[in-house]
């Protein structure tokens, strides 16, 4: 039985068409001293021996669900517990930057492990991440389908990811759609918002240039990238990413930019979420 985090509704319901299962019936509320309830009264109804959870932790209230909705199947008697986090929040805080801080993806996946007998998460930002899980967790690469929505008379593409730790994935996108060159940028941050973005030696003058990378998140370092780009007499300029977290501005700086379209997939469920990846998560369950 597929039981959903208020955060993946339609993914969940992807994924129960996918896998022929049903979906359960679930209840998010919240009492008035500002706590939260999540339940899934459908599980205690059916008794099924396996729940699958799928919730992504977009936010400190969707990693609560998560531990609830764990509990209350437990609760409700099944065997074993699949948690499916199809975008894993903190995971990009795995490692302590400074002395006294957390290691915040292994605090989260420390606590998520507690309810888990097996953990699925999507192209995380570092696949090491899935170390931090108590049991087995599994890291489901759902890149290749990002060229799905591409059009198809791209001139001459190019797939640069905007920094060498995205490369993979760009490559990836690119052997999806069949042809084109890859290459990346180099990257600096120099804080939450602001990035600096070396441009590659290829030649992107009059060539459709599709950038890749594995989150949007304020959107700074695609916008920088698309605006090296633009310097550079491109044609058109697509971007797209496994997770569009796409916070704050991002949206509006992104077209401010210049780009044709954005597409991401619906481990974060936005309006850019063309791409499903019920398929591949379904392949792993
Ligand atoms: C970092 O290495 C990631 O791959 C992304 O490039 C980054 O997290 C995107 O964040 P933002 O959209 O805030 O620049």
């Amino acid at each position: 039985m597929i039981v959903s985090g208020s955060t993946s509704q339609a993914l969940a319901a992807a994924l129960a068409r996918e896998l022929k299962e049903p979906l359960a019936a679930v209840e998010y509320d919240r009492f008035p001293d500002g706590e939260l309830l999540a339940a899934a009264p459908g599980v205690a109804d059916a008794e099924p021996d396996r729940a699958v959870i799928v919730a992504s932790t977009i936010s400190s209230d969707a990693h609560l669900e998560v531990l609830q909705l764990q509990d209350a199947v437990r609760e409700a008697g099944v065997d074993e517990v699949v948690t499916v986090l199809p975008y894993m929040g903190y995971g990009r805080q795995d490692k302590a930057f400074e002395p006294g801080h957390p290691i915040s993806a292994r605090a989260m996946a420390r606590a998520i492990s507690t309810g888990a007998d097996r953990v699925l998460t999507v192209d995380p930002h570092e696949e090491a991440v899935c170390e931090f899980f108590e049991p087995t967790a599994t890291a489901v690469d759902a890149a290749g389908r990002l060229a799905e929505p591409l059009p198809d008379d791209l001139v001459d593409p190019v797939f640069l990811s905007p920094d060498a730790g995205a490369i993979d994935l760009a490559e990836t996108v690119c052997d999806a759609y069949g042809t084109g060159e890859t290459d990346y940028f180099e990257k600096v941050r120099h804080s939450g918002t602001e990035v600096e973005i070396t441009p590659s030696d290829v030649d992107v003058a009059d060539r459709d240039v599709v950038v890749v990378d594995d989150i949007i998140a304020t959107g700074s370092t695609m916008s920088e990238a698309v605006g090296v780009l633009r310097e550079r007499s491109v044609g058109r300029v697509y971007i797209t990413c496994v997770h569009p977290l796409l916070a704050r501005n991002a949206v509006t700086k992104l077209s401010r930019a210049g780009v044709e379209a954005i597409y991401g997939t619906d481990t974060i469920e936005r309006g850019v979420s063309t791409v499903s990846v019920a398929p591949a998560l379904a392949s792993y369950l």
